[in-house]
């Protein structure tokens, strides 16, 4: 009985990712639906990719092709090394569960690996054992999190990475800018944007993925290639916050819709809680 219910539960994502998508797979899927059949699937902005390990879950996808993608070579390299050899991945944080202790932590944080599975297994049990299980990285590409004191963590979850490679059996993943994605997107397909989001205020800056950041020249860049896939027929749906400055970027043409998510941490305790969010669509 458990082991029925855990395979119905996956695929999930096999990282935890800041900004994922976790929490607004209800209302995403609602928009999903609004849009009605679809040619292929793509997700420029992918990190962990909860909306696609959902849409396959929940039989959207069948054997249509989806293209992921991020500008993080470090993430493209763990979903590559999954979907190419899940066993091989398996194998590897076997390993490291077997010597997991926070002197192996820091030796593994210490070195990136010349193979690619090498690098997804690191960044996975990285992800997994961390501080706060969230794989960020400084302004100078490192990845810096402390070790994480957890009783048990599940550093090898045999059951998701498998279902998560069968899914991206029918992906292409790639590293690739947002913007490429109006060269490969054709008339019927479906876009799911995840940007960055646009910092609430100027303390919350939530845009520090990897060097560079997410500025506002590139949430307009971004509206630009929304506003060109409408004009070639293709379905766009996109997640930000509820700023006054994304609003003024689509209101008029896309639909705007507010859900309500407890997603953004918030130093000030009167502004915890759940904040508004939009899901903006062109159909
Ligand atoms: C909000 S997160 C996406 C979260 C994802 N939907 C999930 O469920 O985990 C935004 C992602 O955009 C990526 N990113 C930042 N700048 C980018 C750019 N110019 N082009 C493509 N991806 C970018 C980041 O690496 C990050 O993974």
């Amino acid at each position: 009985m458990n082991g029925t219910r855990r395979t119905l539960n996956v695929p999930r994502p096999f990282l935890k990712w800041v900004g994922g998508k976790g929490q607004l797979l209800g209302p995403l899927l609602q928009q999903v639906e609004r849009a009605g059949e679809f040619g292929r699937y793509h997700e420029p902005f992918a990190g962990g990719g909860a909306l696609f390990f959902e849409l396959f879950r929940t039989n959207r996808l069948g054997r249509k092709r989806a293209f992921l993608s991020d500008t993080n070579a470090r993430l493209i390299d763990a979903f590559l090394a999954v979907q190419e050899d899940v066993d091989r991945v398996i194998v590897l944080l076997e390993d490291h569960r077997a010597r997991h202790s926070e002197e192996h932590y820091y030796a593994v944080r210490s070195k990136v690996p010349a193979d690619l599975f090498e690098r997804a297994a690191r960044i996975i049990y990285l992800n997994r054992t961390c501080y706060n299980g969230l794989f960020r990285e400084n302004s100078k590409g490192i990845f810096n999190v402390p070790f994480g004191r957890y009783a048990k963590p599940l550093i090898c979850d045999e059951v998701n990475l498998r279902a998560a490679s069968a899914a991206l059996a029918h992906a292409r993943v790639e590293v690739r800018p947002f913007e490429s994605v109006l060269s490969k997107a054709q008339e019927g397909d479906l876009v799911y944007f995840d940007p960055p989001y646009d910092p609430v205020s100027r303390t919350a800056s939530f845009t520090a993925y990897e060097k560079g950041g997410f500025g506002r020249e590139q949430q307009e860049a971004l509206a630009a290639v929304a506003s060109a896939l409408t004009e070639k027929g293709v379905n766009v749906i996109l997640s930000n916050s509820m700023t006054p400055f994304i609003r003024s970027l689509y209101e008029g043409r896309f639909t705007i819709a507010e859900v309500l998510a407890n997603r953004h941490v918030n130093s000030r305790a009167d502004r915890r809680g759940a904040v508004s969010e939009a899901l903006i669509r062109n159909f």
